[in-house]
């Protein structure tokens, strides 16, 4: 009598589980130094290249003032959600062309003198905001406070400190940081990096561009 053939075993799938890879920020995504890179580190020791440049993308947002295209999208969402938040930002600076931020260069110098100007302004062809990444916003509430150490404590500056990192920009000059960005401190002036790299940032617990990439900084130029 032929024997029943044994019921066949088929092995379960293995159970070894996939493992999820952590992800790992890449810090060489990016160029620090080419002009049109959203990671650019623009500081007193490092000018843009050429001092000329000119952003070939820019678009207009709100009061007139331009920004790079890539920027547009984040500053919408960031503006809409402080209105959400009742708060009102207002666009007051964005693209500065090297002439322009020659004139206010300048002014500032007329009106300060050269050691406290130097702190308020950067030299034309050394400012973030002539790459069209970086913007000055102000507050509806105390208008007076705008361009001023008291927006600071303005419910708009509030705001600022709080939230704009959600939206990928920094707040690039602060009391803390002064020493390294060779500037004082700006409440108002926010620069666009891409929300990786403000994730990034918050979780090395850094504020600045300098101490990111390891690129020297300071209050003298070079
Ligand atoms: N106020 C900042 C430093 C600029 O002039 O770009
Ligand atoms: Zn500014």
């Amino acid at each position: 009598m032929p024997t029943a053939a044994a019921p066949s075993f088929t092995p379960p799938p293995s159970r070894t589980p996939t493992p999820t890879p952590t992800p790992t920020f890449d810090r060489a995504a990016h160029s620090t130094t080419n002009p049109a890179s959203p990671w650019i580190v623009v500081n007193k020791h490092h000018p843009l290249d050429p001092v000329d440049y000119a952003p070939d993308d820019l678009v207009t947002v709100s009061a007139g003032e331009q920004v790079r295209a890539e920027v547009a999208d984040d500053l919408r969402d960031m503006l809409d959600a402080a209105a959400d938040d009742g708060v009102t930002l207002t666009m007051q600076s964005g693209y500065r062309s090297y002439a322009y931020q020659q004139q206010i260069f300048g002014n500032m110098l007329g009106v300060y003198g050269r050691e406290y100007a130097e702190r308020l302004s950067a030299r034309p062809g050394y400012s973030e905001h002539q790459t069209g990444l970086a913007v000055d916003l102000g507050g509806a509430s105390k208008p007076a406070c705008d361009f001023d150490p008291c927006f600071a404590t303005t419910p708009e500056g509030r705001w600022i400190a709080e939230h704009v990192r959600e939206y990928g920009f920094l707040v690039r000059y602060t009391k803390a940081n002064q020493d390294v960005t060779g500037y004082a401190p700006e409440a108002w002036h926010l620069r666009w990096v891409g929300r990786s790299l403000t994730a990034h940032m918050a979780e090395l617990g850094v504020t600045t561009l300098e101490e990111t990439f390891d690129v020297d900084g300071g209050s003298d130029y070079r």
